[in-house]
């Protein structure tokens, strides 16, 4: 199974993925994290993308394609995979459905998660995740079990994302809207694109994905 989650910045692609991960086994691919990853580790393409993820604008799509393609080919052709926070342009959409067919793989589902704008930034600038293990939280809708304590991992550090702040977010979604959300009728052609509320509660938002992979064949 190959599906992507669309949706703006903190429409809770991330947290849903993980869980597809926890209950199906399903490997999350999120370009995002692996951007992260490269600015971490300082790698070329890490520094390069910084300035511009800071500032909350796209890196370029021949960076984000070539992520993909590498992980994908690190990954058995049975693995099913959950594409997460790509594509997010026309010519990303492109270069997907070309890594796809090159290995003998074809995109499923496409589920977006609909949401309330002015919700996101709540959503976002409340988020925080452990440092060690990168388990997400929220100051009001997810909180450790144990105050201060990680429940995965029992790490008692924390994070926020640097561009996690109200006028970056801001830019994230106009980049959304001028970009990403016009991809949707690409897949919308195709028939397989499903609407799920995201301003339900987390638990009712896995849910509906769960239905709609039940019924994906
Ligand atoms: P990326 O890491 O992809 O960030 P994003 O798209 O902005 O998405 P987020 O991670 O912010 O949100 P999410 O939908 O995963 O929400 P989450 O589940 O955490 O990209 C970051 C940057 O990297 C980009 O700006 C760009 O510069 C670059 N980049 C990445 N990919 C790229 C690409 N393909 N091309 C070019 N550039 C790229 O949820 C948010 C919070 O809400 C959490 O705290 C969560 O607990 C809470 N929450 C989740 N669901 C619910 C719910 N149903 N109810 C209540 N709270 C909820
Ligand atoms: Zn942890």
């Amino acid at each position: 199974l190959n599906i992507i989650l669309l949706g703006p910045p903190g429409a809770g692609k991330g947290t849903q993925a993980a869980r597809l991960e926890e209950e199906h086994g399903m490997v999350q691919l999120s370009t995002g994290d692996m951007l992260r990853a490269a600015v971490k580790a300082g790698t070329p393409t890490g520094l390069q993308a910084k300035a511009v993820m800071d500032a909350g604008e796209l890196v370029s799509d021949s960076i984000v394609s070539g992520l993909i393609g590498e992980r994908l080919d690190a990954l058995g052709p049975d693995v099913s995979v959950i594409f997460d926070g790509y594509p997010r342009t026309a010519a990303q959409a492109e270069a997907l459905d070309a890594l796809l067919a090159e290995r003998g793989r074809k995109l499923d589902h496409v589920i977006e998660l609909v949401v309330e704008e002015d919700a996101l930034v709540d959503r976002i600038t409340g988020r925080f995740s452990c440092a060690k293990c990168g388990a997400g939280y929220h100051d009001r809708y997810k909180l450790p079990k144990v105050e201060g304590t990680c429940d995965v991992c029992g790490s008692h550090e924390f994070k926020r994302r640097p561009d996690d702040n109200e006028e970056t977010v801001r830019t994230r979604m106009a980049e959304y809207r001028g970009k990403t959300a016009p991809i949707l009728p690409i897949y919308e052609e195709r028939g397989i694109v499903t609407h799920v509320d995201g301003m339900a509660p987390i638990d009712e938002v896995n849910d509906a994905i769960e239905t709609i992979l039940a019924t994906a064949t």
